[in-house]
């Protein structure tokens, strides 16, 4: 990526993402809730196995199908419980749930095959749980918060960043940077997230080296601007 993205007014055409370099590994989507079109603008054509994570993913007709590019065609789609016993957390009430997950197999025009996995589970917990160190090439959390319907979930910021007690907050960056791979591509608006990332120049947090690739048109949340950043 050029000096020129570096530029604080640097947005991305739409053309330029399919020129993205991406490792190999997948992709992580916690509390993904509406935020698959977006993921696949970015990632349809580099990325061949997307996780998606959200409570909200209930019963057996969610799917990918709305939000994969138009020339995708669905080969296969399965659902299964992910586990036996029932998890638990204070965003649902705490009433019981268990987990499941529907896995969706998608041919492109290219003939390349594309898993979508859309998991109703603690996002935190699968983050932990499905992916080895190392294992993630491209990672997205975007439009969440701290109130009114938001996770509480600290993807992008490390323990250290921790203002408040609230005993809800989880900060995970450090989780979350040891399983990327190196070179791999994350998405933030920048809220829940380490201040470096509001700030489009190169940072060091959690021994990696953050630097910003540009920003992204993201039509869902107005007042969000979500940038690409690569680790290093
Ligand atoms: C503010 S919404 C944002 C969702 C998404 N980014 C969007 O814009 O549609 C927060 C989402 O986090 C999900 N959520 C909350 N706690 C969660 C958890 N522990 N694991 C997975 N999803 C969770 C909720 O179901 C909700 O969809």
């Amino acid at each position: 990526m050029n000096k020129k993205n570096l530029h604080s007014n640097n947005f991305f055409k739409e053309h330029e993402y399919k020129d993205l370099k991406i490792p190999s590994g997948r992709f992580y989507g916690p509390c993904s809730g509406q935020d698959l079109n977006f993921a696949f603008r970015l990632f349809a054509e580099t990325i061949k196995h997307f996780v998606f994570c959200d409570l909200s993913y209930r019963g057996r007709s969610v799917s990918a199908k709305n939000a994969v590019p138009n020339d995708w065609s669905l080969i296969s789609r399965d659902f299964s419980f992910a586990q036996k016993s029932e998890k638990k957390t204070w965003y649902s009430g705490n009433r019981a749930f268990r987990p499941s997950v529907i896995t969706e197999l998608w041919k492109r025009p290219d003939g390349l095959d594309v898993i979508v996995e859309l998991r109703r589970d603690l996002a935190e917990e699968v983050l932990v749980e499905q992916f080895e160190i190392g294992s993630i090439a491209a990672f997205m959390h975007i439009n969440d918060g701290t109130s009114e319907g938001g996770s509480d979930l600290w993807f992008m910021a490390s323990p250290l960043q921790q203002q408040n007690d609230n005993y809800r907050s989880q900060f995970l960056l450090p989780k979350v940077a040891q399983r990327l791979v190196k070179g791999a591509v994350v998405v933030t608006d920048g809220v829940m997230a380490h201040s470096g990332f509001k700030s489009y120049t190169p940072f060091v947090s959690e021994n990696v080296k953050w630097k910003p690739l540009g920003k992204v048109e993201n039509n869902n949340v107005l007042d969000r601007q979500p940038s690409l950043w690569r680790m290093c």
